[in-house]
């Protein structure tokens, strides 16, 4: 299974580059296409109405679009479960009464993304392409960022964990048996929920960040011919250069002929970021008033190399 995210400043095509490589793909493999972004349109690209659940355009086509807020309010239901269950005395506190307020804690939602995405991964097994819709490049840039910082962050923790039982160890070493009514405080690794917390989620992100890091994820950078996407394009491409993900195609979109020369210029800047990676160049495509012009099929024959295919 192939994973594709299609990145970029908002307006430039990410969500038309993405369906359209999704329906190109479709003609020869299964695909999903997935909206990561709240403002979705892949419904309104396709022309038909598409939910969270997997909607079958084609037989090879399917659509979703992923509900942000309740997944948000998901993953924060089971954090507070899975953090009332490991610390006991957290439940003294009630964490549930904050739960209005924890719900606006800055990194929910790219959890939430992040979730979505491993869901998406381990679940989505019969499809031969998974295509990423995703949401403005900030956004976009901290969810991919989280396997590796949460996996810095949980590394610290075990360190610091592990300190605690080794205190513990020591502590229960100096004052020999107990009597039957002493609780003995878990000294080993093994028997410790924390650590067993801990181990469970230092599994899960190294899983997905491989799947991130692997040979079949590659990130798309779609801009146009405008200096304004050109910088913020220059500023995604250091953020996965930072991330170490693989930015594998350049699309540069809506060209027309009065604009062609720029088309050049900011090429030539995106290869003096990434020098080996392809260009596709797609064309503006001309709207008709009757409605029957929708950018995706006039482009859907050009987005995808064919090498890819
Ligand atoms: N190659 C193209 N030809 C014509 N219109 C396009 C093309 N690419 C994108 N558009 C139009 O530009 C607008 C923004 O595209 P969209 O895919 O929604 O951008 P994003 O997802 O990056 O915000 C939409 O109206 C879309 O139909
Ligand atoms: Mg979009």
């Amino acid at each position: 299974m192939k994973i594709l995210f299609f990145t970029g400043k908002g307006g430039v095509g990410k969500s038309t580059m993405a369906a359209a490589s999704a329906w190109q793909l479709s003609q020869k493999f299964r695909v999903l296409l997935i909206s990561l972004d709240p403002a979705h349109n892949v419904g309104d690209i396709f022309n038909v109405p598409v939910k969270e659940e997997k909607t079958r355009f084609t037989d090879t086509l399917f659509l979703s679009e992923v509900n942000l807020q309740k997944l948000a309010k998901e993953y924060l239901r089971r954090e507070i479960d899975v953090l009332s269950g490991t610390y006991k005395y957290l439940t003294a506190l009630n964490l549930d009464n904050y739960f209005n307020v924890l719900k606006y804690s800055p990194g929910i939602e790219e959890y939430a993304l992040l979730t979505s995405i491993d869901r998406t991964v381990r679940s989505a097994t019969e499809f031969d392409y998974i295509v990423f819709d995703t949401p403005p490049t900030g956004l976009t840039l901290r969810f991919l960022a989280l396997p590796k910082v949460t996996l810095t962050w949980i590394d610290r923790l075990v360190k610091i964990r592990r300190e605690i039982l080794e205190k513990r160890y020591t502590i229960h070493r100096i004052r020999g048996t107990l009597s039957s009514e002493e609780t003995v405080l878990d000294y080993k690794e093994e028997d410790d929920n924390i650590m067993k917390r801990l181990s469970e989620l230092t599994k899960n992100y190294k899983y997905l960040d491989g799947i991130l890091h692997g040979d079949d994820c590659s990130v798309a950078v779609v801009f146009n011919p405008d200096i304004l996407s050109l910088r913020e394009s220059e500023r995604l491409i250091e953020g996965l250069n930072d991330l170490g993900l693989p930015l594998r195609l350049f699309i540069n979109n809506k060209i027309t002929d009065a604009n062609e020369e720029m088309a050049s210029y900011v090429e030539t800047k995106m290869k003096a970021m990434a020098k080996d990676i392809p260009i596709e160049r797609i064309r503006l495509a001309k709207p008709l008033l009757d409605g029957r012009t929708n950018p995706l099929y006039e482009v859907s024959e050009r987005v995808i190399p064919d090498a890819w295919q």
